[in-house]
């Protein structure tokens, strides 16, 4: 049987420059609503568990200049773009390692927080994973994981064929054994990991044509792309034709015009070990 994060080789993303550049517009646009609050003390030793390109972790590293920070991730390709993405931001806390959350090279209690973006969704045990990384967790030391939510995602124009595709980026996700409709399920999940209090936010981006830089940032480079990623197999698994999946893509894109509007929510949450 495969390894979890052998699974992972066939991540519904994938590894591509382009998927890396969307990784970083994700994580620019979105850094004041998911990260304002993100915060630790100086001195605090902090794993970021699934860094992918170090989109996030610039972001962590800039707002805790102060902090230890160890950035941990299966691919070293994705390693290797977030130790330049790193370099270029001329930060210096931050240290990357390859490996895998369900075997930590970690001895128990050895860090104050972790740090999760993006990565239960991926996993066919996101439960196992919560408790690998609380093993490492120092007591009272604090667990963040943020998390979208598909199911959560609304627009104008709501095209027909726009939530077909939509549709589609769910379906393949389950069919690569992930969860896009994770983000609702965090509070449980934080729970039966038996984290303690634990506290789950709601993060909502809406979307007109009165912010620009969103409707640039979120709908145009980091949403309709991260449909895009997923044509190949959708059209493989004969979820839709070509034609239909086309006409999706034109319609998301009505989502960015002066008319259209966009909505979708994050969650945040936070447990104490
Ligand atoms: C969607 S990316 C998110 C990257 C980053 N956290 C961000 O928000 O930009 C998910 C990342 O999790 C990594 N990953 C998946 N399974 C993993 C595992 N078992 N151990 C470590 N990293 C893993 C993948 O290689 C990928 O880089």
């Amino acid at each position: 049987m495969k390894k979890e994060s052998e699974r992972m080789t066939e991540y519904v993303h994938g590894y591509s420059d382009r998927e890396a550049l969307r990784l970083a517009e994700q994580a620019d646009t979105l850094e004041e609503l998911l990260h304002y609050d993100t915060i630790y003390p100086p001195g605090a030793k902090v794993l970021e568990a699934g860094c992918g390109i170090g989109a996030q972790t610039v972001i962590l590293a800039k707002k805790n200049p102060r902090v230890e920070i160890t950035s941990i991730d299966v691919s070293l390709d994705s390693l290797e773009k977030a130790r330049e993405n790193v370099k270029k931001n001329s930060i210096e806390n931050v240290r990357f390692l390859q490996a895998d959350i369900f075997s930590l090279p970690f001895e128990e209690e050895s860090f104050d927080h972790v740090f999760v973006c993006f990565v239960l969704e991926h996993l066919q045990n996101p439960s196992e994973a919560l408790t690998r990384l609380k093993k490492v967790l120092k007591p009272g030391g604090t667990i963040t994981v943020i998390e979208g939510d598909h199911g959560s995602c609304y627009f104008y124009p709501e095209g027909e064929e726009a939530l077909a595709a939509w549709s589609c980026l769910i379906r393949v996700q389950a069919c690569m054994k992930g969860n896009s409709l994770i983000g609702r399920q965090l509070y449980p999940l934080l729970r039966e990991s038996r984290f303690s209090e634990v506290k789950v936010e709601p993060r909502m981006v809406y979307v007109d044509s009165s912010k620009p830089e969103l409707v640039d940032g979120f709908i145009l480079k980091t949403i309709i792309p991260m449909v895009e990623g997923v044509k190949e197999q959708a059209l493989e698994m004969q979820m839709v034709g070509e034609e239909t999946w086309s006409k999706g893509i034109e319609e998301l894109h009505e989502t960015a015009r002066p008319a259209g509007t966009f909505c979708y929510t994050f969650f945040k949450g936070r447990g104490t070990k």
